[in-house]
């Protein structure tokens, strides 16, 4: 019998939000039933069943839990949650930016590439000053860091592949939010609040979002407009007609995207990339993305490290060693390696061959740390995405991660449209060898070129055990991703932690540059014994400039509890319920 762990109450929820905010979410549910439940069918004497989402607000848990209550399956439950994150979570949601989806339906798994490409008009240097130096914040601010998005693209694909409820209905929640507003929460005012700053007399983001304030109603008409365009015509809504102009119109003076580039913008379904693992499989994130690549190879050099990890405690100074050197590893050949595979050969095989991992692990040096210069790659990457996990009760499952990159993006408003644009060119390598805007490296396989896909570290995960799904997870923090993923994953296969505890627990994340830095969570920071050590061995251990993370997972156990957990350094919500049959 299946057990159910609430990680927060889902009835807690309304009684929580402000009155106007219950109001305009209540409104919005509301219109799920005539929307959703039409031709709904199902037999009454069906056994319960479950449900769950671990998203990183309130408004996009209850939509995909309300989604999937009225006949929608998790790829409907997807759409309609990344259409109100677009409302509700600006600083990472979007309809301007680009991302990824992992999907398991009906025993297969499929992965959509939903990435962002460089404008037809980009040029390998267009970032570098006369010099050949990178320009300050050039791939950052501004219509000119911004790549062609593909987020409405990919949401009209998995809805057209995988869908069961008519898309119109599933963009009602985001258009009742955007069009009567919500509740802005603290942590979005405080964000808007810093990013204020540095988009002030650069950008148009002020005049859209400089008057939110936490606690009051934040409506968004011209972003309403722009979704019921989208309701009504499908991805066309956005990538041809009004919006489509008004985003052009917004590149003036330096931007590059085009209405061409728009109308050519094309998703990529992807066969994931698996792995064996204990013996799960994994379906985690191929090429443009190195997070899969990266977990894998994080998850089998810890294994062939057995022997080293036995009996170590949870983020004690050795632990924390042992993972650096094993990062170290894996960043080096990132930079190297790895690019969009439809313009640079990438031996993906071969990184994630046992053997070649098992000889990785045995460059890990016990006791000391590798020198950066002595860490080569082995054959011959502010910060701002967000995810959630979804598991329905046919048992089918969505892990989404999208981004803005930077939260906020490229702080470009269109005008008349009401979105943010991405910044996501600053993930190409604008010049060999010099970090972007995570410290991250990338040589020539990342370089830009039109029509390229930049190189992430979203890390959409599913795990499964003989055809069932055990584990939906992800989580935002630019080259961090994978690092998380991973830790969040030892902490519930090695340390056996509840979701919630795997979700909530301190990380920590080395990346090769800048040598022997060890950054950890701002919230629950390494224990002193464990600096101490990491220190005596001449690491550099320091909390992190930012709170990197903000992990969804969902979690079913060898008896099949089903559990949930939202990472509390987010806002975000984990529900688990009984799907009553319909
Ligand atoms: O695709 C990537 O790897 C980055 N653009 C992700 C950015 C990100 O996670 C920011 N979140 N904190």
């Amino acid at each position: 019998m299946l057990r159910i762990k609430i990680a927060r109450a889902t009835w807690r929820t309304l009684s929580r939000l402000a009155p106007f905010a219950r109001v305009a979410l209540l409104s919005c549910i509301a219109l799920l039933p005539q929307a959703l439940c039409a031709g709904a069918t199902g037999a009454a004497t069906a056994p319960p069943r479950h449900a769950a989402v671990a998203a990183p607000d309130e408004f996009g848990a209850r939509t995909a839990m309300e989604v999937m209550k009225h006949g929608g399956n998790a790829v409907d439950a997807a759409v309609a949650t990344a259409f109100v994150l677009a409302v509700t979570y600006p600083e990472a949601g979007n309809l301007g930016g680009g991302g990824f989806m992992m999907i398991y339906e009906h025993g297969k798994g499929s992965f959509l590439d939903y990435r962002e490409t460089a404008p037809a008009a980009a040029k390998r240097n267009m970032y570098l000053d006369d010099r050949g130096e990178v320009i300050k914040d050039a791939s950052v601010i501004g219509p000119r860091a911004a790549g062609v998005p593909g987020t409405v693209a990919g949401l009209w694909a998995a809805h057209q592949r995988y869908g069961r409820r008519p898309w119109r209905g599933l963009l009602q929640p985001a258009i009742a939010l955007a069009r009567d507003g919500f509740a802005a929460s603290s942590p979005l005012a405080r964000r808007i609040e810093d990013a204020r700053g540095s988009y002030a007399g650069l950008t148009n983001f002020d005049r859209y979002y400089g008057q939110v304030r936490a606690g009051e109603r934040f409506r968004q008409p011209e972003l309403a407009a722009t979704l019921e365009r989208i309701a009504a015509h499908g991805a066309d809504g956005f990538y041809h007609g009004r919006t489509s102009q008004r985003l052009v119109a917004q590149m003036r003076p330096a931007g590059l995207i085009t209405l061409r580039d728009l109308a050519g913008y094309k998703v990529k379904w992807r066969e994931p990339l698996t792995a064996d693992w204990r013996g799960m499989t994994l379906l985690t994130a191929p090429l443009p993305s190195s997070g899969g690549f990266a977990l894998i190879e994080l998850l089998r050099m810890h294994d062939a490290l057995g022997a080293q990890f036995a009996g170590l405690g949870h983020n004690s100074a050795q632990y924390v060693h042992l993972i650096a050197e094993m990062e170290k590893r894996v960043f080096a050949d990132r930079a190297e390696y790895l690019g969009d595979p439809d313009f640079v050969h990438v031996p993906i095989e071969k990184l994630i061959d046992p053997d070649y991992i098992a000889r990785r692990a045995a460059e890990v040096r016990p006791h000391e740390i590798s020198p950066v210069g002595s860490v080569k790659p082995g054959l011959a990457e502010g910060m701002h995405t967000t995810h959630f996990s979804i598991l329905d009760a046919d048992g089918n499952a969505v892990a989404n991660t999208y981004t803005l990159n930077d939260w906020f993006g490229d702080g470009v408003v269109v005008e008349g449209a009401g979105f943010l644009l991405n910044n996501e060119m600053d993930d190409f390598s604008a010049k060999p060898g010099v970090p972007n805007m995570y410290g991250v490296v990338g040589g020539t396989a990342n370089a830009i070129e039109p029509g390229k896909r930049m190189l992430s570290s979203m890390s959409p995960t599913i795990a499964l055990k003989s055809g069932h799904v055990v584990l939906v997870a992800g989580t935002p923090g630019g080259s961090t991703i994978f690092t998380s993923v991973f830790q969040t994953m030892l902490n519930i296969y090695d340390f056996h932690m509840s979701a919630q505890q795997a979700v909530a627990a301190g990380r920590f994340h080395h990346q090769l540059l800048p040598p022997d830095r060890i950054v950890y969570s701002i919230c629950c920071a390494l224990s002193s014994e464990s600096i101490a050590g990491l220190r005596a061995l001449g690491y550099n251990p320091q909390p992190s400039a930012w709170e990197f993370g903000d992990v969804q997972a969902i979690v079913v156990d060898d008896d099949g509890t089903l559990s949930a957990g939202s990472d509390p350094r987010g806002r975000g919500q984990a529900i688990v319920e009984t799907m009553t049959p319909r």
